[in-house]
């Protein structure tokens, strides 16, 4: 197997710089608009063979340096008994406001609740053996709290900060129960042989800096500790998140995904050596010509080319008109890299 991926995690040497691109499976791809065509969002994540179908079709074209389990952050919530739908984005059947809602949420095991995950994981892995890499996933539990206070994405997330500032403590026993369901639906992942796992905070930024350090951070340390000790790479994803990037790198995971908004150059000099770094291209860059986006690309992968620990992926998740072809540029630029050694 090819191991640069799992190998950046750790923070040892690398042939070249390991690539892998957030949300890699989905609607730029034809072949994905051709899967939905045929089964709807939740059914391709709740079937194994679709959603290794899934998973597999951004490797079949790109020549990737990992996988991505293909599943939504907000799906294990099913453990704690929350119904939702997708169109496209997600949407709570019943959102969760009040102590007692929070109270009422009772977690099953997610080997129980989400059996057809471990599935998945485990037939990837048939399939994958001896070439690339496997990663699980899960939403950070502030990021869960935002969807679940909210009911869906389209309108912000005033709800979860007004529970914040209104009812902190109902807030942490949220997000203490999520961190709990969270910890075991990773484990489950890594036992079923997913070889790292991802914490996604996409909504970690809507926060300032001392509300991250009490209704972030500390659920998603617990969230690594839940993992810590099976052996997979733990990589925290913090979106928008600039001005939290010194405490987030305290997470307890190995890698840090960073965001685009801070060249990551500057994110080196920020968090020590401590931790890898993941990103951080803009996803926007991939619409444009070749030669933009190698030059872009060349600007991330020169800015840490002395420090242990890069993975290349973008700065968040690609865009669904993203062009193929910009795809196709990125990974050429990747693989062409030669560090200026002068
Ligand atoms: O290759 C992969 O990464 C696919 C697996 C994956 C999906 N969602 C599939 C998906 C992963 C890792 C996610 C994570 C996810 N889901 C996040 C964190 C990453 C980020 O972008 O910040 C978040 C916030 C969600 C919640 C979510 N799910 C949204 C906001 C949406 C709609 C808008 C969008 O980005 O597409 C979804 C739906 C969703 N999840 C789709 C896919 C392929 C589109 C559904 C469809 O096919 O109609």
């Amino acid at each position: 197997m090819h191991d640069r991926f799992l190998r950046a995690c750790r923070r040892e040497r690398v042939d070249r710089t390991p690539l892998w691109i957030m949300r890699q499976a989905g609607r730029y791809l034809p072949e994905y608009r051709a899967l939905r065509e045929r089964a709807d969002f939740l059914t391709v994540c709740r079937t194994p063979d679709l959603a290794v179908e899934a998973t597999l079709q951004p490797l079949r074209r790109f020549p990737l340096d990992a996988a991505i389990l293909f599943s939504d952050i907000l799906l294990p919530l099913e453990a704690l008994g929350c119904r939702m739908t997708f169109s496209p984005g997600p949407r709570l059947d019943q959102p969760v406001r009040t102590r007692a809602q929070v109270e009422a949420l009772a977690a099953r095991p997610a080997a129980e609740a989400v059996p057809f995950v471990a599935e998945a994981v485990r037939l990837l892995r048939r399939e994958l053996e001896g070439r690339t890499p496997l990663i699980g996933f899960c939403g950070a539990p502030f990021t869960l709290a935002a969807y679940l206070v909210q009911g869906d994405g389209t309108r912000g997330f005033e709800a979860v900060k007004t529970m914040l500032f209104r009812e902190p403590a109902t807030l942490e026993l949220l997000l203490s129960k999520l961190a709990a369901s969270m910890a075991d639906y990773l484990r489950l992942q890594v036992e079923a042989g997913a070889q790292a796992v991802q914490i996604f905070d996409s909504w970690a930024g809507i926060l300032g800096l001392e509300e991250y350090r009490r209704f972030a951070l500390p659920f998603v340390r617990q969230v690594v500790d839940g993992v810590a000790g099976l052996g997979a790479p733990v990589v925290y994803f913090v979106n928008a998140g600039p001005h939290l990037l010194e405490a987030a790198a305290t997470s307890g995971a190995g890698v840090l995904g960073v965001c685009w908004r801070t060249p990551l150059d500057v994110v080196a000099s920020k968090v020590g050596g401590g931790v890898a770094l993941q990103g951080n291209l803009d996803p926007h860059v991939l619409f444009a010509d070749a030669g933009t986006i190698a030059a872009h690309a060349g600007r991330i992968l020169s800015g840490v080319a002395g420090r242990p620990g890069h993975v290349m992926n973008l700065g968040h998740g690609i865009l669904p008109d993203t062009p193929i072809a910009g795809v196709e540029a990125l990974v050429d630029a990747v693989h062409r890299f030669q560090p200026c050694t002068t």
